[in-house]
This record gives structure tokens, C-alpha cells and sequence, in this order.
């Protein structure tokens, strides 16, 4: 059986105030209840963590942070840190989203201090990478995320690598509803995981979870998870709808048993 267990993780990005989030939480976790061999996590906006974590409670879905902030505390309005995503109930922090990097400025420098204070707060990095349209035309898919995946994880030791998760993301797949074929997305998934083998052996390579995000929804998740190194998926707009969420979920769990 495959050594890395899926990982389905809902990004709700700016979506879902208060009854809305609580609404979707209590869905979700009656429709997940019997799932068994998938780890979910859902991602709301900061301020229904604390109403999602007290729905899910009990539940088998983890709550992560959306972002933070790489100080530990201090004046930085409108700032989130680790420990307070730990306080409030979250085990993941989402890192260096495309969507952070477009319209907010983070840099891989950026996203490796964060990468670092998620690290030392305790909670598990979901680190995004993936290349733009353009730079896939122009074949710069390889360099592009060899070079997201060196600096956001430069300094890190094989110990630390081991507890983060990757998310390969192209950019033009995201809310596009174009998605990476499947061909496409395993090949950046293995040579991912074979740079990971080459800066921190093999171990530590065949233990992380590389999920693929851009698009995903019920109909191409069976075939993204027959893939070889696809670990599980990172999901925006399917997210937000509890039944669409669950049946990805679902079927990742029905993959499991055929990639044994
Ligand atoms: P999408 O978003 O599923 O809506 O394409 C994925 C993501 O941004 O993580």
C-alpha cells in the first residue's frame, strides 16, 4: 500500500461568513462522519475559525489557516500568527497560495519565513507552488517549481521538510476550470518528489504528500488520484459546497484501495 495517506483539503479562501461557515461545517462533518483512510482539512477565513473548529470538534476534519504571519507577536495590523491559528483550533497553516503571491506580494523568501514560523508554531505547512500560464508555454514549468521549491524550503533540515505538505498548483488552472491533465500533473508531482529525494533522500521523498489543487471536482478526482504521486488535492470552489466536497473526499477514499 501506498505509504502516504490522501490529504483532501478545502480552501474556502474569502468565502463564507459567520451561519454560512457554520452551515457548511455542519454538513460536511455529517457527510464525512464514516470516512475512514483520508485525512481532510478545511481552510476558512480567519474570523470563523474559531466557530468552524467548535463545530468540528470530535470530527475527523482538521482546520487550517488560510495564511499567517512569520512574528511571533508584535505591531502588525492585521496580522495573523502561528500560535494564534494554534489557539484557535488550527494543525495546518495553507502557505504562499498563488493568489498571495499575485496580489499580495509574497516572494519565496516570504513564504520560507512563514514556512519556518508555521514549523516552530506546530502546525503542518501546505506549501503552494506551481507555474502561470505563461511560463508553462514557455517551458518553464520545472525551473519555476524547482526554484519555489528551493527557496521556500531553503535551510531546512530533512526532519523539518518531512512534516510539511506540498501542494502543486498551476496557476492557470486555478478557478479556471481548466485542469492540468493528468499526464501533466504527475509529471510535476514526480519530478517534486524527485528533487525532494535529491536534497533529503529517500525517506523523507516517498513520505511527503504532494496534492494537486487547480480545479479539481468530483469528475476528475479519481484520475488525479490514480496517479502515482498524487497524494490527495487542495480544492477551492468545489469546497465550498459541502456535498460537491464530500464526494471528492469519497472518491479519494475509493482510490486508496486500488492504489495499494
Ligand atoms: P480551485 O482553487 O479549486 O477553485 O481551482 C484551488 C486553490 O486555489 O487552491
Amino acid at each position: 500500500m501506498s505509504k502516504r495517506k490522501p490529504l483532501i483539503a478545502g480552501n474556502w479562501k474569502m468565502y463564507k461568513a459567520g451561519p454560512q461557515a457554520a452551515e457548511l461545517a455542519n454538513r460536511l462533518k455529517s457527510l464525512v462522519s464514516d470516512i475512514t483512510d483520508v485525512d481532510i482539512m478545511v481552510a476558512p477565513p480567519f474570523t470563523v475559525l474559531e466557530i468552524v473548529a467548535e463545530i468540528l470538534e470530535g470530527s475527523i476534519i482538521d482546520l487550517g489557516g488560510q495564511d499567517l504571519f512569520w512574528e511571533v507577536e508584535g505591531a502588525y495590523t492585521g496580522e495573523i500568527s502561528a500560535s494564534m491559528l494554534k489557539a484557535a483550533g488550527c494543525t495546518h497553516a495553507i502557505i504562499g497560495h498563488s493568489e498571495r503571491r499575485q496580489y499580495f506580494g509574497e516572494t519565496n523568501a516570504t513564504v520560507n519565513r512563514k514556512v519556518r514560523a508555521a514549523l516552530i508554531g506546530g502546525l503542518i505547512p501546505v506549501v503552494c507552488i506551481g507555474e502561470s500560464e505563461t511560463e508553462r508555454e514557455s517551458n518553464q514549468t520545472f525551473s519555476v517549481v524547482q526554484e519555489q521549491l528551493e527557496k521556500g524550503l531553503e535551510g531546512l533540515g530533512s526532519d523539518e521538510v518531512q512534516r510539511i505538505t506540498i501542494a502543486y498548483e498551476p496557476v492557470w488552472a486555478i478557478g479556471t476550470g481548466k485542469t492540468a491533465t493528468t499526464g501533466q500533473a504527475q509529471e510535476v508531482h514526480e519530478f517534486i518528489r524527485r528533487r525532494m529525494e535529491t536534497a533529503h533522500g529517500n525517506s523523507v521523498a516517498s513520505a511527503v504528500r504532494i496534492l494537486y489543487g487547480g480545479s479539481v471536482k468530483p469528475e476528475n478526482t479519481s484520475d488525479l488520484m490514480a496517479m502515482a504521486d498524487i497524494d490527495g488535492a487542495l480544492v477551492g470552489g468545489a469546497s465550498l459546497d459541502a456535498d460537491s466536497f464530500a464526494t471528492i473526499v469519497r472518491l479519494a477514499m475509493d482510490v486508496v484501495g486500488d492504489k495499494a
